[in-house]
């Protein structure tokens, strides 16, 4: 069996151009940040979020390596780049001989990552979906003539903190983000971020978790 590990996988020269390419066709359209800050945020967040919760150190480093790739997709367009992500996510893992009972679970999650309407199939899957909902902040933005910004990067560019928090022994996931109202009223995260924050839960209690959110250390959720 390969051992391949996220470490050794997270400095692939291919992963690390597809990388590129999916930042650099956001930068060109002045979208927020899709490359490596991105990739390396989902990655960690969703193998602590399976750490945390005592889940087998392979399906850590599983989620791990689907949290690195999951954007990849957009290295094609926006557009289906969840599916599109998977097939290349294959595509890589095979050359790189990495059985297919790691493969899979891996290319599931990516595959399904954006899918709104239906319960996370896997562990691996709901901490990907996680790490990468919960992605919000002022460093993503390119922009930084807030005139020209739209709500979406508004509430991006507000978001001064944002941590999850995992709690094994409670089984309570907690989004505790700082935003500043100066810069947008709470009202605009939840006209933007509502459907992220519905995936959140969902994501959650597919891990057998609760999903809590605090802006401002005021508890919404
Ligand atoms: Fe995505
Ligand atoms: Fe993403």
């Amino acid at each position: 069996m390969n051992h391949l590990t996220f470490d050794q996988l997270s400095v692939n020269h291919d992963i690390q151009a597809y990388l590129k390419a999916a930042d650099d066709n956001f930068a060109a359209i002045g979208y927020k940040e899709h490359g490596f800050r991105h990739a390396q945020l989902t990655s960690h967040i969703a193998g602590n979020v399976l750490k945390f919760l005592d889940f087998p150190a392979r399906d850590v480093e599983l989620a791990r390596i689907a949290g690195y790739l999951h954007d990849i997709g957009n290295a094609m367009g926006q557009k289906e780049h969840a599916q599109n992500g998977a097939l290349l996510t294959l595509d890589i893992l095979e050359n790189l001989e990495l059985p297919y009972t790691h493969i899979f679970p891996v290319i599931n999650a990516i595959g399904s990552h954006e899918d709104k309407d239906v319960d996370p199939s896997s562990a691996i899957a709901a901490a990907i979906i996680l790490g990468d909902k919960t992605d919000v902040h002022h460093s993503r933005v390119r922009l930084r003539d807030l005139a020209t910004l739209d709500m979406h990067g508004r509430v991006n560019y507000a978001c001064q903190r944002a941590f999850l928090r995992v709690n094994g022994e409670t089984r309570v996931i907690s989004l505790e983000l700082t935003i500043d109202t100066e810069i947008c009223p709470v009202m605009e995260y939840f006209e933007i971020f509502l459907s992220r924050t519905k995936l959140c839960r969902r994501a959650s209690r597919a891990l057998k978790c609760e999903f809590e959110l605090f802006i401002n250390k005021d508890k919404f959720l």
